[in-house]
């Protein structure tokens, strides 16, 4: 599991504002809430604030949020060190990759994704590759242990993955190039891998109802 801490002040920006097109849209959300109910707004106003920082969360960004919804600043601080959807120091300009480590995607093959970032990346979690453009951490569960082992890159899911698929996807980053989010090996979604197993008799779609 990752360590939740915020960045050391010399990376830390002293201000954070949004744009003024992300301004627009952030009271737009907040007005969907009723009244005395703005903070419920702060996990999407946290992730267009995290976009707009290049893809992380500064304590400035932390503070103008919780200004923003009327909240006092260690609640917004709580919320970001909460959700691991949240980065809270700099990363990779073209990929932040989140290798999920938890029981079903450990048992197939987490570690060797891990070894993977650990190679083309850097050593250690958090640190931003020698270009600037990767860096890595490992997650706890994120839901889609059906197609362990995945990774979640930015909002976007890569499952059913190898380390030859997972080589692939950086390389595909480091063009420009993401490659197509969801299952790595052809299957479908979630469906079996292979094809169906159970009622591939298609004599029982034939059947006609007895009448
Ligand atoms: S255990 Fe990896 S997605 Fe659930």
């Amino acid at each position: 599991m990752s360590v939740r801490r915020t960045a050391p002040a010399e990376v830390q920006p002293k201000e954070f504002a949004f744009t003024k097109e992300n301004l627009a849209w952030a009271q737009t959300i907040i007005a969907r809430f009723p009244e005395g109910r703005q903070a419920s707004a702060i996990i999407q106003l946290m992730w267009r604030a995290q976009e707009q920082h290049h893809g992380w969360l500064p304590e400035a960004a932390i503070r103008y949020l919780a200004d923003m919804l009327g909240m006092e600043h260690i609640r917004a601080m709580e919320v970001a060190t909460f959700y691991t959807m949240f980065q809270l120091q700099p990363v990779g300009k073209k990929a932040h990759i989140q290798v999920c480590g938890t029981t079903p995607c450990r048992l197939r093959g987490a570690e060797d994704l891990i070894k993977v970032c650990q190679h083309r990346i850097a050593h250690d979690p958090f640190e931003v590759s020698a270009d600037g453009n990767f860096s890595w951490e490992e997650v706890e569960c994120l839901g889609a242990c059906v197609n362990a082992p995945m990774a979640l890159i930015w909002s976007d899911t890569y499952e059913d993955l190898t380390p030859q698929s997972l080589e692939k996807i950086i390389d595909g980053f480091a063009a420009g190039k993401p490659p197509q989010p969801g299952p790595q090996n052809g299957r479908q979604f979630s469906a079996p891998e292979g094809g169906p197993t159970t009622l591939t008799d298609a004599a029982i779609y034939a059947a006609k109802p007895k009448s």
